[in-house]
């Protein structure tokens, strides 16, 4: 009976609200690319999609909340690179990266800027790496959790100038940025969807940003090839997964809806504005998501192995 209900609720797919796992607190950049991706899918659906924050141990709490849930289209997952680090990072993880979930399509690739609270003295990212050569043991670098974006990119930093600095994580950025704005953390390595607007206002530094070219929203900022630090060039790519076995007529609806949010105008011209833009139609795919995460786990598993930065 069960498949018969199973595979019969995929035909009349979605019949009630669905619930999209968000691995962060609220307020942060994976919240809010989320947020705006599920407004826009709800819309084509014809059913709520409702964000539910799960934060905690860099995203891997979310995940694995979703590796567990029920297989039936109504519990989906929106990561981002932290899915692939996570697989390396953590010598336990309570599910399998690449046997627990089947794939719906890329979101986007959002850059991280190198930003700092706004009395911080540097004023160029070099006087920033000597700053914190010099304090080494007092400055604080934000992040959420081993295993977030930010952790990847402060890791990135650390090894940069070889020297380890105080990491202080937060259950998400959104979170982490309150602190840096109040100046009680120093430093952070966080996505312009979360930073953008806080700089363009002021209220915290900027020293560089980890894409290959300068960003529209942010032309003063250097990239961190212009900057003297090519190795922190990275974009934080995002995915929409489900439970594995999730019947087809379910993720091909997702795939095909998320294809539609990401042509949405509202969408394009909020991700602009936060530094970004959706993938393209081809990456919105279960194909394009598996080969990205499949490529980034092997990609960056010597990179953590070398910066021998490991969970518990
Ligand atoms: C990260 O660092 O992975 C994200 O910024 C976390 C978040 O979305 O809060």
């Amino acid at each position: 009976l069960s498949l018969f209900s199973a595979s019969a609720g995929a035909a009349g797919y979605p019949e009630r609200q669905i619930t999209m796992v968000v691995p962060f607190a609220a307020g942060g950049p994976t919240d809010t690319v989320a947020r705006l991706v599920a407004e826009s899918m709800s819309k084509d659906l014809g059913q709520q999609i409702v964000v539910e924050n799960v934060g905690g141990a860099g995203g891997t709490l979310g995940a694995g909340r979703v590796a567990k849930a029920q297989a039936d289209g109504y519990t989906i997952l929106l990561h981002h690179i932290g899915m692939a680090t996570s697989a390396t990072l953590y010598r336990k993880l309570a599910y399998d990266t690449l046997k627990d979930f089947d794939y719906v399509g890329l979101v986007t690739d959002v850059p991280m800027t190198i930003v700092a609270r706004k009395d911080m003295e540097a004023t160029d990212l070099k006087g920033l790496v000597d700053y914190a050569k010099a304090n080494k043991d007092k400055v604080t670098v934000a992040n959420a959790g081993i295993g977030a974006a930010s952790h990847l990119c402060g890791m990135l930093f650390m090894s940069s100038i070889q020297t380890p600095l105080v990491t202080v994580p937060y259950k998400g950025t959104g979170p982490a940025m309150t602190d840096l704005l109040g100046g009680q953390v120093d430093i952070m390595c966080d996505q312009t969807t979360n930073t953008t607007k806080q700089i363009q206002g002021g209220t915290i530094k900027a020293y560089a940003v980890t894409s290959a070219e300068r960003l529209d929203v942010l032309k003063d900022l250097p990239t961190v090839k212009e900057a003297g630090m090519p190795d922190m060039s990275v974009g934080i790519w995002h995915g929409v997964y489900v439970p594995k076995g999730t019947p087809k007529e379910a993720t091909e609806k997702l795939t095909k809806s998320l294809k539609v949010a990401l042509k949405d105008q509202n969408v394009a011209a909020r991700f602009a504005e936060l530094g970004t833009k959706p993938s393209s139609d081809s990456d919105a795919t279960p194909e394009a998501l598996k080969a990205k995460l499949e490529g980034e786990i092997a990609r960056w598993k010597p990179v953590i192995q070398a910066a021998g930065q490991y969970a518990d």
